[in-house]
């Protein structure tokens, strides 16, 4: 049996991106009796950006939710709370030991975050990939479920859990690889032209799990195109190409194919393209909406699941954190 474990930051309630580039194949091996999942809110995570007390338990709330909103069933996977879990702090205190300043200064996320955070460049976001390689490793995981985004964070995962390897001349960690089903790992574009929907991307290029059905047609039909195709089998530009990557995930194959045809022989029309768009969103996001509307008003129950999944969570992380002790020398008295 293989462990798989993946976590979501909650700064917000999720975005279809976060579904289906993650959250879906959590989903997926969840029913596959070859695995065993760890699926957490990564609230530590989320302080290198996002320091609002007053804001986060109700963001932790949402995404909890989420999950479950969307098939989670912690009778069959672990679901818990980052900072429910101070085996966690502890084993990458040990961690940052084996990382490089000048590796996590490299880090493509790092650079963007100091750009996007300059008056915030702290030291949480330089070593943001060890915490996230500890949450990986503190399972002895082998595969992690993320979107395409996250792909460089576990190589240095790897690169984390070889060198612990080495440098105490063990075979203790696995080396985790990110995962998605054998394909290409998944970067849903945003509405906005950008190729990543993301949390922090402009007020209608995320399409929300809490989206109404009226907020989703509206954002669809605000979503961005160019004029339209001039020549047959015409090169798409990056807004055209999302609209189509959006459609391939929510809409029938045949509904993909007639517009696909139809901007290769020039008679699209995008306003019929992004009704039909809309539709199709409204049928994969509604049901999942009403699941999570229902699961935010019962507080006791989202409780309950976590404090649940802590406990199963605890035994694995304190096993991986005494291994790891003894395997360093930390084991006098
Ligand atoms: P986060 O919270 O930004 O996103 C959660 C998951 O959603 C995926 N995702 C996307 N996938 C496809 N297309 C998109 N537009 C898109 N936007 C987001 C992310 O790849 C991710 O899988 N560092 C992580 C959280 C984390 C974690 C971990 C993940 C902390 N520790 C350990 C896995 C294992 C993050 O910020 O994800």
């Amino acid at each position: 049996m293989e462990t798989v474990v993946s976590g979501t930051r909650p700064t917000g309630v999720l975005h279809l991106g976060n579904y289906y580039g993650a959250v879906r194949n959590y989903v997926r091996m969840q029913e596959d009796p070859n695995y065993n999942g760890y699926f957490f809110i990564a609230d530590f995570h989320s302080l290198t950006t996002h320091q609002q007390p007053d804001e986060l338990g109700k963001l932790v709330k949402q995404t909890i939710a989420a999950y479950l909103a969307s098939g989670l069933d912690p009778e069959k996977v672990t679901i818990y709370i980052q900072s429910h879990l101070p085996q966690i702090p502890e084993l990458y205190l040990l961690m940052n030991m084996l990382a490089y300043k000048g590796e996590l200064e490299k880090v493509a996320t790092f650079k963007e975050k100091i750009r996007q955070h300059k008056e915030n460049v702290n030291a949480g976001l330089l070593t943001y990939p060890v915490l996230m390689a500890t949450d990986i490793i503190i399972h002895r995981a082998h595969k992690v479920p993320v979107g395409k985004d996250q792909e460089q964070h576990l190589e240095m995962t790897r690169n984390f859990a070889k060198r612990f390897n080495s440098r105490y001349e063990v075979d203790y960690f696995p080396e985790p690889t990110a995962f998605n089903y054998g394909e290409e790992l998944v970067k849903v574009p945003g509405l906005d032209g950008s190729t990543k929907m993301s949390k922090s991307g402009t007020v209608n290029s995320a399409i929300f799990l809490d989206d109404s059905d009226d907020d989703i047609r509206r954002k669809i039909m605000r979503a961005k195109t160019d004029t339209g195709p001039t020549a047959e089998n015409q090169e798409r530009p990056q807004e055209i190409i999302n609209l189509f990557d959006l459609m391939q995930i929510v809409s029938t194959e045949e509904t993909y194919t007639s517009f696909d045809k139809a901007y290769n022989n020039c008679t699209i029309r995008y306003g019929d393209m992004k009704k039909q768009l809309a539709e199709d969103m409204i049928g994969y996001i509604a049901p999942i909406r009403k699941k999570l509307n229902e699961l935010l008003v019962d507080e006791d129950h989202l409780s309950k699941v976590v404090l649940e999944g802590r406990e199963k969570a605890w035994d694995s992380a304190s096993k991986t954190l005494a291994d790891v002790k003894n395997i360093m020398g930390l084991n006098y008295f």
